[in-house]
């Protein structure tokens, strides 16, 4: 294959903890590793005035060109436009988004000029992946700039049904952008829907048939490619984790008691304070569970400069602090709620350790830590996923119990039915869950993306 070129806004540089962080950026470190080639991005810092040109690290087979941002490109391109205009709008929280034309702006201004330090960097056989919804006009900058190489963008995210997405003023310019890729690829088969609802209706494209669309004079793929993790380490780490200390000392800690666990970025997306209200809900209704069970939240900080980010926070400190109050015991806290970060190693230890896994977001892309939840389960006692029918995971995950995350009592019941569920039912559906895991897994998600990307250039069949 000719050298890949991955394009995200983070980028894991090894090493450099500023640069290390999320979901994505550890899947493609993981899929680059194989292939090799360049990993372009932001470099996860913020300086006076952004960088002229990518700072150039060598990491066989790997090299990284990393961007510091200035203050300003930052708070209008990732905190404005990409945190307050798109990830609530592409989340379906329209009293959320914040349209401003100055964020807009920047946005625009730091795509073209990632385009521009990129474009010296490539060659003409380079296949290029881009990825997410910081920077969905790179595409077309680098064409601009004539770049004509293979290039495909994946959204990791939802993206939103039609009439959501019309109430962006710049919905128009952002979805001629997509129409530039050879591959626009979605999580699920709702997403790709939501988008050829709007290339059919609004941009007056046509659908093509075999996962083709043809728009704004271009002709291109819109397929499903859902992503996965990677297969046998989790299961493999999770094994070895009761040997860790952390392991140990959570066992000690709960006495015997069982415990479920939630591991979420702090991030309105993912339902937490309906989740802390379901489990109050669940402590009122099934007073038999209390003192033998405790719910572990484990919610690092995210994007902690944005104002609706910081809401979040207060309010869970609030809502935890009260259920503790109200429920908890001298020798028992319902709730344990942590900011801090965990290494996977030891967050596979908690899951294995957890009977119940809560994944619980209003609206997410995909979520891997359900996927990871049922990966760390020991197969001759499984523990059940509770999981929200608006996670991507949820087109997959069918055997898990499927809640609303609206409706607390679904969610109460559910917590209730998992911890009480029989051996045999538990083993059956974690087997199937499983099965999906291990088929959908990363190295699926990467080689069927990259093999379709191959064929490109698309023309009109
Ligand atoms: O999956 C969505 C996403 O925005 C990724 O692009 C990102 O790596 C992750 O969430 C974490 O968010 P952030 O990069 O804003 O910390």
């Amino acid at each position: 294959m000719s050298r890949l070129v991955v394009v995200s806004n983070r980028v894991a540089v090894p090493d450099d903890q500023a640069a290390r962080a999320g979901g994505l950026a550890v899947a493609l470190r993981e899929a680059l590793q194989n292939y090799g080639g360049i990993w372009f991005g932001w470099s996860g810092k913020i300086t006076a005035t952004s960088a002229t040109e990518p700072r150039i690290i060598e990491h066989p087979p790997v090299t990284y060109a990393v961007v510091d941002l200035g203050r300003k490109d930052y708070n209008e391109y990732y905190n404005g436009f990409a945190n307050r205009t798109l990830w609530p709008l592409f989340h379906y929280r329209m009293s959320l988004a914040e349209f401003n034309r100055g964020n807009y702006a920047g946005y625009l201004r730091v795509n073209a000029l990632f385009a521009e330090q990129l474009r010296p960097l490539l060659e003409p056989d380079d296949t290029i992946w881009i990825h997410d919804y910081h920077i969905l006009p790179l595409g077309k900058e680098l064409r601009r700039l004539g770049a004509n190489n293979r290039m495909g963008i994946f959204l990791h995210t939802p993206f939103p049904a039609m009439e959501v997405l019309l109430a962006l003023p710049s919905h128009a310019r952002l979805a001629r952008s997509l129409c530039s890729y050879d591959i626009v690829g979605f999580q699920t088969e709702n997403d790709r829907r939501s988008f050829n609802d709007y290339i059919l209706h609004e941009a007056r494209g046509e659908i093509l048939g075999n996962d083709m669309v043809r728009a704004y004079g271009r002709t291109f793929k819109a397929k499903v490619y859902p992503i996965g993790i990677e297969k046998g380490v989790m299961a493999q780490t999770s094994m070895m984790s009761s040997k860790t200390a952390a392991y140990r000392r959570l066992e000690k800690s709960l006495g015997g008691r069982k415990l479920m666990i939630g591991v979420d970025r702090l991030d309105y997306s993912k339902g937490l304070p309906e989740r802390m209200e379901a489990y109050q809900r669940f402590l009122e209704k099934f007073p038999q569970h209390r003192n033998e069970v405790s719910f572990m939240q484990i919610a690092p900080l995210s994007r902690s400069e944005v104002p609706e980010y910081k809401a979040i926070r207060q309010q869970l400190e609030t809502m935890s602090g009260n259920i503790n109050g109200r429920y908890g015991d001298f020798d028992w806290t319902p709730v344990r709620y942590l900011t801090k970060n965990f290494q996977r190693n030891v967050l596979a230890g908690f899951f294995r350790q957890a009977q119940v896994g809560v994944v619980t977001p209003m609206r997410d892309g995909m979520n891997l830590v359900a996927k990871e939840y049922v990966a760390s389960q020991n197969p001759q006692d499984p523990g059940m996923l509770v999981l929200s029918r608006f996670a991507g995971a949820a087109r997959e995950l069918e055997s898990a119990l499927l809640v609303n995350p609206y409706d607390r009592e679904d969610v109460a019941d559910a917590m209730d039915r998992a911890l009480t569920m029989s051996l045999d039912e538990r083993k059956e559906r974690w087997t199937e869950m499983m099965r999906i895991v291990d088929e959908q897994s990363l190295e699926t998600w990467r080689n069927t993306f990259l093999d379709d990307l191959s064929k490109a250039p698309f023309s009109t069949p």
